[in-house]
């Protein structure tokens, strides 16, 4: 049986998010002076988001509220559509990131068990930015290796044909990945050093 996968994070309320004083002023100004080159119009939104996001590396609360308040939008739309597209990031981000492949094919040769293993094991939730503060896991649908499925993506290197049936074999297999929580050990690098992976995405 598949283990479900967590939920996606819900929108917060206005006061949840922190004021845009704790963003430093210069990135507020630029925000500002990049949402009036827009004409302040709220169909440039996501023009917008992707402008923030080159500004801090990622999404912060406070700029997804100062974009709101100066589109006019409702924060709720906005955080809808900055947590709706994968290409935009609510966290700040890790040092390490994993891709998990669901794709059809990596999906019945158990890419669901693989990527619930991974939250477990990780103590992070799937598609989550800011992960555990070190690694991020992310799903993706296909990276056209379905022959090797299930694949996985570490730090843009391929990792083919994870033994999903020998749960000792792929916790090894993992671990040496350096795919452990709050483990950010060079050892994945070691492992690919040694041609495990194919160094594709
Ligand atoms: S479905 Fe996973 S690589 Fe194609």
């Amino acid at each position: 049986m598949i283990a479900p996968l967590s939920a996606p994070p819900s929108a917060p309320s206005r006061a949840d998010l922190p004021p845009e004083a704790d963003l430093p002023a210069e990135a507020v100004e630029r925000t500002s002076r990049l949402i009036r080159q827009h004409g302040s119009r709220s169909d440039a939104l996501i023009e917008v988001l992707h402008q923030v996001q080159e500004l801090y590396g990622y999404l912060p609360p406070g700029a997804l509220a100062q974009v709101a308040r100066e589109l006019k939008l409702p924060l709720a739309q906005v955080f809808g559509v900055a947590s709706f597209y994968h290409l935009f990031r609510l966290g700040a981000p890790t040092a390490h990131r994993c891709a998990v492949c669901l794709g059809t094919a990596c999906f019945v040769k158990g890419g669901g068990e693989l990527a619930a293993r991974l939250e477990r094991r990780l103590g992070l939730r799937l598609d989550d930015a800011a992960g555990n503060g070190t690694w991020a896991l992310e799903h993706v649908s296909c990276l056209g290796a379905c022959g090797q499925a299930p694949v996985l993506v570490v730090d843009g290197h391929l990792e083919p044909r994870l033994p999903v049936d020998d749960p000792a074999a792929l916790d090894a297999l993992l671990g040496a990945l350096g795919l452990s929580a709050n483990d950010a050990s060079d050892a994945g690098t070691d492992a690919r050093a040694d041609g495990s992976g194919t160094g594709a995405r």
